[in-house]
Parts: structure tokens; sequence; C-alpha cells
């Protein structure tokens, strides 16, 4: 049932079209006045709104514009007295679907309100269909159909259409960016910006304006009056990726951002209102920056509402080549190259430590190196035919040598591997041997394992 609010100051005028619209099936609200509408908007939606334009206070006019602002999808007809026909013509320029003027006919009222519904039905349809059309395209941009990506799948598809904070972990190239993509374009603020903020990219003097904005005058430079990236994304979703490097100094501020919802311009003292959901993304492990004293625990809690983990590629080989014939479909459109079953077997061995993004490097490169349509193991560099077997430790094997295997070897080669495949991030090495943190910190003291990768 469509809903209809009905704004005038006029009480009789409010009944006669409250009788109307409601013997036409409607479900209809009414307002005495513009102050009264917005509360009523506030607290729920309508299809349509009947406003008066003469109203003391927050006249019709105002109304129209913020009800356009906030609530696009939702119709206006305004009202004017007879005569004033130029009032009319100018709520039609500021959006408003029809203009009926009083003393009005009924069967003309009727036939405007319908035909506003049928209009804002569409519009609606779109908007939903638009909306859909995206997700599908930005979900269907990660390629994945190993478990650990299912499980990613399944998280996106959860929390996408929610205001929960998200923080993305993973290696660099594990697809963080598409994900923190896919989460704004599958929620109700995919019409409304995203925008990304690198807070290891920005020099810290100018992060703080980035984020917050500035006065003209507030620093040498400042020239003028700048928006920060909090009140542009207002409505949308604001990314802020690489936050593990994000200065001490500034996580205060953005954790009162978070909490509070307003943020104050470098130069300034006025806070302004903002509106955004927060994605964030790290290559880095959060938990031993914050043992460092290095990024702060309540913000971390505050960002990692549902946390997203994404699994490294060597995680789950078994997508390597679905990954490869995507990206050879991209990057070589209408030439179909064929890769050969022993070449396949070696980019699935080889431990990509840059991820997704390694590998589709290096296709680009095989592509534009190769001769004819077939990429061979021969085509493959050195690094990928022949893997270096890991530095410091024997390959880690669930099989049983014939001359038998020290328990400790074995435990420091499981740790070992466990490591690598975290990419060294201890909180996930330990999840990965089912063990707290505290005892795979403990162990690797025993074993003398440094805390860092001996390769970086
Ligand atoms: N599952 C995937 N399917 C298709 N392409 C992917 C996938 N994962 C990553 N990519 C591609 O790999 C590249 C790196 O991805 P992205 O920028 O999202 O990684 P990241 O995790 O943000 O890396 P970094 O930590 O270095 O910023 C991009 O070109 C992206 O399109
Ligand atoms: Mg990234």
């Amino acid at each position: 049932m469509a809903k209809i609010l009905i704004v005038d100051d006029d009480a009789s005028l409010r009944r006669v079209l409250e009788y109307n619209l409601a013997e036409e099936g409607y479900a209809v609200a009414t307002a005495a006045s513009g102050e009264e509408a917005l509360e009523v908007l506030g607290r729920s939606s309508f299809d349509l709104v009947l406003t008066d334009i003469k109203m003391e206070g927050i006249g019709g006019m105002e109304l129209l514009a913020r009800v356009r602002r906030d609530t696009p999808e939702t119709q206006v007809i305004v009202i004017t007295a007879f005569g004033t026909i130029e009032m009319a013509v100018e709520a039609m320029k500021a959006g408003a679907f029809e203009y009926v003027t009083k003393p009005f006919n009924r069967d003309e009222l009727k036939l405007a309100v319908r035909k506003a519904l049928r209009v804002q039905h569409l519009e609606r349809d779109n908007v939903r269909l638009r909306r859909e059309v995206s997700t599908r395209f930005e979900v269907k941009n990660i390629i994945g159909d190993s478990e650990p990506m299912q499980h990613v799948f399944r998280l996106i598809e959860k929390v996408a259409d929610t205001a929960a904070a998200v923080l993305i972990t993973g290696d660099s190239g594990t697809g963080k960016e598409l994900v923190a993509r896919a989460l704004h374009y599958g929620s109700g603020r995919a019409e409304r910006p995203f925008l990304t903020v690198n807070c290891a990219a920005i020099p810290r003097e100018l992060l703080e304006s980035e984020l917050f904005g500035h006065k003209k005058g507030s620093f040498t430079g400042a020239i003028r009056d700048k928006k920060g990236k909090f009140e542009e994304a207002h409505g949308g979703t604001l990314f802020l990726d690489e936050i593990g490097d994000l200065p001490i100094e500034l996580q205060a501020k953005i954790l009162r951002a978070l909490q509070e919802m307003e943020v104050t311009p470098v130069g300034s003292n006025e806070m302004v209102r903002v509106d955004v959901r927060i994605l964030a993304a790290t290559n880095r492990d959060l938990e031993e920056r914050i043992e460092e004293g290095a990024f702060r625990e309540d913000l971390y809690y505050r960002l990692a509402v549902v946390p997203i983990h994404m699994p490294s590629l060597r995680e789950r080989p078994d997508d390597i080549p679905l990954l490869v014939t995507h990206f050879l479909g991209t990057l070589a459109p209408g030439q179909p190259v064929r890769v050969t079953p022993d070449a396949m077997a070696a980019l699935q061995r080889y431990p990509w430590r840059g991820n997704v993004r390694e590998l589709q490097n290096t296709l680009e490169r095989l592509l534009i190196l190769r001769d004819g349509d077939t990429l061979g193991l021969d085509a493959l560099p050195d690094k990928i035919r022949h893997p270096a077997p890991d530095p410091g430790h024997g390959a880690f094997s669930f099989h049983f040598p014939p001359e038998g295997v020290g328990l400790e070897e074995a435990e420091r080669a499981l740790i070992m591997e466990a490591l690598r495949r975290a990419g060294w991030n201890q909180s996930r090495a330990a999840q990965l041997l089912k063990v707290p943190r505290h005892i795979l910190l403990y162990r690797m003291g025993k074993f003398a394992i440094p805390r860092k990768s001996p390769d970086d």
C-alpha cells in the first residue's frame, strides 16, 4: 500500500485531503507544519508528500528541497493557491512532480497522485535494479571458488548492506580493495560516493586535512576552505586503506569521528555532522601493532566490528587455474591462449608472495613475450619452473620419513610452514596451528624463530 504524507496548516483542508486519499486505499498520515512533516519523515519513509506551499516556519519550498535531498525516491506534489502559478513553476523547477491548485478538483487531485505514485514506483525499481546490477558486477570481479573464498563471499553478502564497519586484512595483492568495493556497491549506499584514503601514502601533515578538511589560512598553503574525505563521502562509504600506518596522533581523532559521526576541520572549531560507512584495510598485523603501542586498541575494535581476512594465494592453489583463465581473458580479449597442463601445475606450485597481483603481472608479461598461442613450461620464468626450497628449514611434509624425524624438528617445521602460509602474520599463523597467539610466540622463542620473515 502506497504511503502518503499530507502537510497543510489548514486543519479542514487536511481532513478533506485525508478523506479523499484514504478512500482510494492509500495509507495516509498528516502533519500541520513543515517542522512536523520533517519529524514524521525522519521516523518513516513515504512514497509521496503532498504539501501546501505557504506555511509559517518551514514552508513547502523548503520541505520540497529537503525531501529531494534526503529521500530522492519520494515524490512531492505541491498545493498552491489559485492565481499563484509562479510559485507552482518554481516548485516544479525545484523537483516537484506536479502541482494542484486550491480549491481543487477531486478527480484532478486523485489523478495527479496516481501518476506520481506510478513514477515513484518505476524509479524505485530502477534504483533497485541498478543496485543489483552493480552488486553482481562487483562481486563477479572477485574470482575464486575455493573454500576460503566461499567464506569471504558469504561474509560479503551478509554484511554488505549493513552499517557495520569492516576491517579487511590480508597480504598485499590478495584483493582487499576489491572486497571494499564489493561491500560498497552491495549496500544501500551504492549510488553515493565511494572514497579511498591511503593512510600510508599521504604525509602525516596533510593526512589530517585530507580526512577532516581545513579552513582557509589554517596552515601555509591552505589558500581556501577544503572539505575532508569524511565530508565528501557523506551518505556513502569511506575506505581507509593501509590503516595500520595511520599515525598514532590521528587515531584518536578518527576514533572520535567514528563514535560521534562528527568531524572538526583543521583550524576550525565547528563540528560538521557526517554520515559515512567506514571500511578499513591493512596488510599489517594490527594485534602486533597494538602490542607495540603503535595502534590504539579501542580504534581497532571500532574498525573490526566485522573482520574479513583475505586468504593468501598459496592457501588456495585450486583457484589458480580460474584466475589464470580470467586474466588471460581480460588481458588478451578475443585471443585464446592455452596454458599447458605442466605449466599450469608449475603456476599452482609457486608460492606467489605477491599474491593475485603478482600472478596478474606475471601473466601480463608472459602474454607480451609469448610466441604463438600456447603458454608452455618453457615460457615460464625460472623461479616459477623451479621454485627455491624455503630458506631456513626443510620443506614440511606430512609424509613420515623412513628414517624417522625428531618431534621438535617436526614442530619447528610445522610452525615455519604456518608462518609462511600466514605471510608471517602471527595471529593468523596461531589460528592455522589452532593455538593461542601467546603459545605460538612462546614456541617461536623456544626454537629461536625470528618474528619477521628471514627473506624480508
Ligand atoms: N580474487 C581476485 N579476483 C580477481 N582479481 C583479483 C583478485 N584478487 C586480487 N585481484 C587483482 O589483483 C590486484 C590487487 O588487488 P587489490 O588491490 O584489491 O589488493 P590489496 O589486497 O588491496 O593489495 P595491497 O595490500 O597491496 O593494497 C588488482 O588488480 C585486483 O583486481
Ligand atoms: Mg590495497
